[in-house]
């Protein structure tokens, strides 16, 4: 403490206790933010850069980064995340990246950053916010529906806009046989809650524009995780082939089979010895595989998958006894008396 007595206190203060936060603050006021979209994947790239100052003190040491994402406005934060590392000249520019669940086109997002020396409990201030709008990058010569086309869950909500090409402006939207207007905008985002499922293959969403002429729509497809399936049942007539039987419960992807939307498939396996026997790519609700003839016991499990989730059932089925076995002896095939009997 002997530079306490020095003349230049003041100065030799700063000297023996660090930057006072204020002081503190000025070496890390470059942080040098850029912010771009990747709008297909809807993702927000951070890159920043810090003073070479900061550089050499933070080698050693961890530094927060405590980054902050508006969506539409200031005070509607929708990110607030810490990221940390240890500085040094090699890793620059520091990178992070944020996947919105709303298109980027549909409202203009902010992103400021601020960092913290671990052991100095003290933030620098705030970066300016960079915003980035989505629809500025657009053609001003169409139109546009965002997301263009979407497989979502029944009951979640999703988030949407109509975007009008230069001159046209839009009057409303058209969702799932309901209609709602507002003022006349070039942009109107609108968010549905709990969305039911689409029955007849989609959900049409259409922008109203004054002209009716101009009206741009889409189709969401609306689904959920397959039902579990039920009264698995497996039974041999020959002992050389078993076959299978099931109800799938409410089939999930009406008359479209498509991988892309999201449509189910079953898989018919062996728990007993891990083999998978089918792969069923449809609506199918019975398959069949040959039999060796040396394996009696049969632990099969019938597993429906889409995107959204999995379910399964099991069967146990003994080829060689008419006996009923363990857990599942509800759904235990009784084998035909005449074929079993060796
Ligand atoms: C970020 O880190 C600071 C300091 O460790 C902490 O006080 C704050 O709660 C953290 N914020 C989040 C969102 O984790
Ligand atoms: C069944 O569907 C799921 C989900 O779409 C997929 O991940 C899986 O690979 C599919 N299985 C087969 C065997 O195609």
């Amino acid at each position: 403490m002997e530079c306490l007595l020095c003349p230049a206190a003041i100065l030799y203060i700063l000297l023996c206790f660090g930057l006072p936060q204020s002081q503190g603050n000025n070496e890390f006021h470059d942080i040098k933010l850029k912010v771009s979209m990747n709008r297909a994947l809807k993702q927000l790239l951070l890159e920043w850069d810090v003073s070479d100052d900061m550089k050499s003190s933070g080698s050693e040491v961890d530094t927060v980064f405590n980054i902050q994402i508006y969506r539409s406005e200031e005070h509607y934060i929708v990110v607030n995340e810490n990221f940390t590392t240890k500085l040094s000249k090699s890793n620059q520019p520091l990178t992070w990246t944020w996947t919105s669940d709303v298109p980027l086109e549909c409202l203009p997002h902010g992103v400021r950053i601020r960092s913290m020396v671990a052991f100095s409990k003290t933030w620098s201030k705030w970066t300016a916010w960079e915003i980035k709008d989505g629809m500025d990058f657009l053609d001003n010569g169409r139109s546009y529906i965002f997301p263009a086309y979407e497989v979502m869950e029944k009951g979640t909500s999703i988030t949407m806009c109509c975007i009008g090409k230069r001159n046209e402006l839009l009057r409303g939207y058209y969702f799932d046989r309901k209609t709602c207007w507002d003022t006349e905008q070039k942009r109107i985002t609108f968010t549905e809650m709990n969305v039911p499922t689409s029955l007849y293959g989609g959900i049409n969403v259409i922008c109203i524009f004054d002209k009716p002429s101009e009206n741009i729509g889409t189709s969401l497809y609306v689904t959920s995780k397959p039902d579990k399936p039920k009264n698995l049942h497996c039974e041999t007539e020959d002992m050389t082939e078993l076959k299978c039987t099931w109800d799938p419960g409410q089939i999930k992807n009406y008359a479209n089979l498509d991988p892309a939307k999201c449509a189910a498939n079953f898989t018919l396996s062996d728990v007993s010895n891990g083999q998978t026997y089918y792969t069923y790519q449809d609506e199918c609700t019975s398959g069949k595989f040959r039999i060796t003839g040396e394996q009696m016991r049969y632990h099969l499990r019938l597993t429906t998958q889409n995107c959204f989730g999995k379910e399964q059932t099991d069967v146990t089925v003994d080829v060689s006894h008419r006996s009923r076995l363990g857990p599942y002896a509800e759904q235990t095939n009784i084998l035909d008396p005449g074929t079993t009997e060796p």
